[in-house]
């Protein structure tokens, strides 16, 4: 039976210093002066308009992403949070994430982040050697990124994760493996690990750098783990490192959670009880747009079909090393187990999936390895 899955906020800023040439996310080059103040009350009166009826869950996780939210002062932050929690109920132990980059970083601004109530930074670090840094078009060089990391404990952070990315145009393996060694030098909580791809509409895409040879990919990938392992850092997800925690926010998504989107171009997925419905939201992109509010917001919804959501769920339940319990997927889609029965039978039998299906659905190592054939089965 349907039930109601945990639930989650994300928060857009769409704003960054400059746009980098690897990026397709929804951020757009500041140019003089952000609309703090205005954008923050467009933010809650969407969150108005995005609240569902009867909503009695408590937040389990608000994750603040960009975009360069660490651009917005501690105040707005505050003003923003308290807001939040006018609307809806804040579990005791919430996650309060906020993506931060160290080349927008300064030791009040991190103090007052954690006086507003976050808990959680994400700095996003990308490489520790300048070359690259400069390559990848970034604002700041290693020594503001190992400062950030510096300047976030003195003021109290103590759930730090680094967003590192490797297969970096001309890397090695060792150059890789000296950016994670530097990560783990700087005893975080957690690191996500992204190999580059080249987006659609980027820079990158249009003119391509060279990027290391399929050899060199797999070398950093299998030794990257290894010692990312050897440090104590679990993997949880495809590129998820955690040691002793791991993301809230995220595994609500790969759990199949709810989650309410807000800010320009924001997406969501909520359950509706009473009519049996998933639907996926998503907000107008354009920040201004957005700011003038011609619409509600929305710039689109869709109700997921029936045939559509045991790939939809297996597309995120499976990204997780040890999957999902299997009670979920009934639970989190309103479809019976037995009508997927045949196709996780032939993933056993391929050794994609384990053998304790009835128990938890979790692909195998081959089936992490080949997870595009595994989730083939479910088209
Ligand atoms: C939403 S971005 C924003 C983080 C923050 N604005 C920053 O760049 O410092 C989250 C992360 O996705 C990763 N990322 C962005 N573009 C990527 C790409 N083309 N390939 C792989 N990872 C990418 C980066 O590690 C980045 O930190
Ligand atoms: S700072 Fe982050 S969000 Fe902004 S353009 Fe660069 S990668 Fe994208």
């Amino acid at each position: 039976m349907l039930k109601r899955p945990p639930l989650s906020l994300y928060i857009h800023i769409p704003w960054c210093v400059r746009k980098c040439p690897y990026c397709d996310f929804n951020s757009h080059a500041q140019k003089d002066g952000l609309p703090e103040q205005a954008y923050t009350e467009a933010l809650l009166a969407d969150l108005d308009n995005s609240l569902p009826k009867d909503e009695n869950r408590p937040l389990e996780s608000i994750f603040i992403g960009g975009g360069t939210p660490s651009l917005f002062s501690g105040n707005t932050f505050n003003h923003l949070l308290k807001g939040v929690q006018q609307r809806l109920q804040f579990a005791p132990d919430i996650e309060i994430t906020m993506e931060a980059n160290p080349g927008t970083v300064e030791h009040d601004r991190f103090a007052a982040y954690r006086e507003a109530g976050i808990n959680r930074l994400s700095i996003g670090v990308q490489s520790f050697n300048n070359d690259h840094l400069t390559k990848l078009g970034r604002i700041h060089g290693r020594d503001e990124a190992c400062n950030a990391v510096a300047l976030a404990r003195e003021a109290g952070f103590n759930n730090i994760n680094l967003d590192l990315m490797h297969g970096l145009p001309n890397q090695t393996i060792d150059g890789a493996m000296s950016d994670l060694l530097q990560a783990i030098d700087l005893s975080v909580e957690h690191i996500s690990w992204y190999q580059l791809t080249l987006e659609p509409n980027t820079v990158f895409h249009a003119r391509p750098p060279v990027l290391p040879e399929d050899e060199t990919l797999w070398g950093i990938q299998e030794q990257g783990q290894a010692l990312l392992a050897s440090a104590g850092f679990e993997q949880y997800e495809i590129s998820a490192y955690g040691r002793g925690r791991q993301s809230r926010h995220n595994r609500n998504y790969w759990q199949f959670g709810d989650y309410i989107g807000i800010g320009a171009g924001a997406h969501g997925k909520l359950t509706d009880i009473e009519s049996g419905l998933i639907q996926r939201h998503w907000k107008t992109r354009q920040p201004e747009k957005y700011l003038a509010r011609t619409d509600s917001f929305i710039s689109g919804e869709r109700t997921l079909a029936n045939d559509e959501l045991p790939l939809e769920f297996m597309m995120n339940a499976l990204r997780l090393n040890q999957g999902v319990p299997t009670a979920y997927f009934t639970e989190r889609t309103g479809i019976e187990l037995t009508a997927i029965e045949t196709e996780l039978k032939e993933a056993v039998s391929r050794d994609l999936l384990d053998a304790d299906y009835l128990n938890r659905l979790r692909p195998t190592a081959k089936g992490r390895l080949f997870l595009n054939d595994l989730l083939s089965l479910f088209v």
